[in-house]
């Protein structure tokens, strides 16, 4: 088992991981693949023992804005270099009640807003044509341990829900959350499609953990701004990679 982890906003290192590709970490060489260049380059090393991959989906430093990351690109760079799953971790706005700021999500569900995105591999002129399954986007085994770890760990989290994700690089109307949470959804991201469906596509099981960083719009009375976003995102990436470490040293036991 090698475990890839996908880093989002406020998650562009991976605290803890012992790497052992040590030339991808000091230059920028991004994995060069039939779909173009990854976002930053692959760093392979082990979390608590673990083989992991780690990836910075907006590249390190952060650059890229959700619709320009080259999802293809991402996805099949930690295929090749020999992914058996991925948990991608995601800042998102909170919807329902429930998903307040500060709380880990572990949705099981996703709606897909985006658009213009290059969302498959199986556009090349297959045949026969692929549609693959996605009634159920995020794999039950991946879920499972990390509904363990969580669920042992004392942190405010959730089991299950539906991320909207949406097209960025702007947050959300007030009207189309209510639109959002008319249609079922418990958070709002921007990155959750097509990153998922890839990795289905590629058959790499796939289970994203999301931390809520705000209310999202017109669920507060404040405007959203970056300052309260990091101030979230400061101390809730640190229980994000707790859970993250804890989970591989349960997957080496197991
Ligand atoms: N909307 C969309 N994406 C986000 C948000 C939000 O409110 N917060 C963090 N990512």
């Amino acid at each position: 088992m090698t475990l890839a982890l996908i880093g989002g906003t406020g998650l562009s290192r991976m605290p803890g991981l012992v790497i052992e590709n040590a030339d991808a970490n000091a230059g920028a060489n991004a994995v060069v693949t039939e779909w173009g260049e990854s976002a930053a380059p692959v760093l392979q090393g082990r979390l608590n023992g673990l083989p992991v991959l780690f990836l910075a989906r907006h590249g390190n430093p952060h650059r890229l804005l959700p619709h320009q990351v080259n999802y293809r690109a991402n996805i099949a760079a930690l295929k090749q270099a020999g992914a058996s799953a991925i948990i991608a971790v995601n800042a998102v706005g909170g919807i329902s009640a429930e998903a307040a700021s500060g709380v880990m999500v572990l949705p099981d569900q996703i709606i897909d807003y985006t658009w213009g995105r290059d969302m498959t591999f199986f556009d090349q002129g297959q045949t026969p044509v692929v549609h693959v399954d996605f009634s159920w986007p995020f794999d039950a085994a991946l879920r499972e341990r990390l509904a363990v770890v969580l669920a042992r760990s004392g942190m405010p989290w959730l089991n299950g829900g539906c991320y909207a994700a949406t097209q960025g690089p702007r947050l959300e109307t007030a009207a189309e959350v209510l639109r959002l949470e008319r249609d079922g959804c418990d958070i709002v991201g921007m990155t959750g499609m097509p990153e998922a469906v890839l990795a289905r596509e590629l058959e790499l099981p796939y289970a994203m953990l999301s931390l809520v960083v705000n209310p999202a719009a017109g669920k507060s009375e404040r405007e959203i701004t970056m300052a309260e976003i990091e101030a979230v995102l400061h101390h809730g990436m640190d229980s994000v990679c707790r859970v993250l470490a804890e989970t591989c040293a349960d997957m080496l036991r197991q």
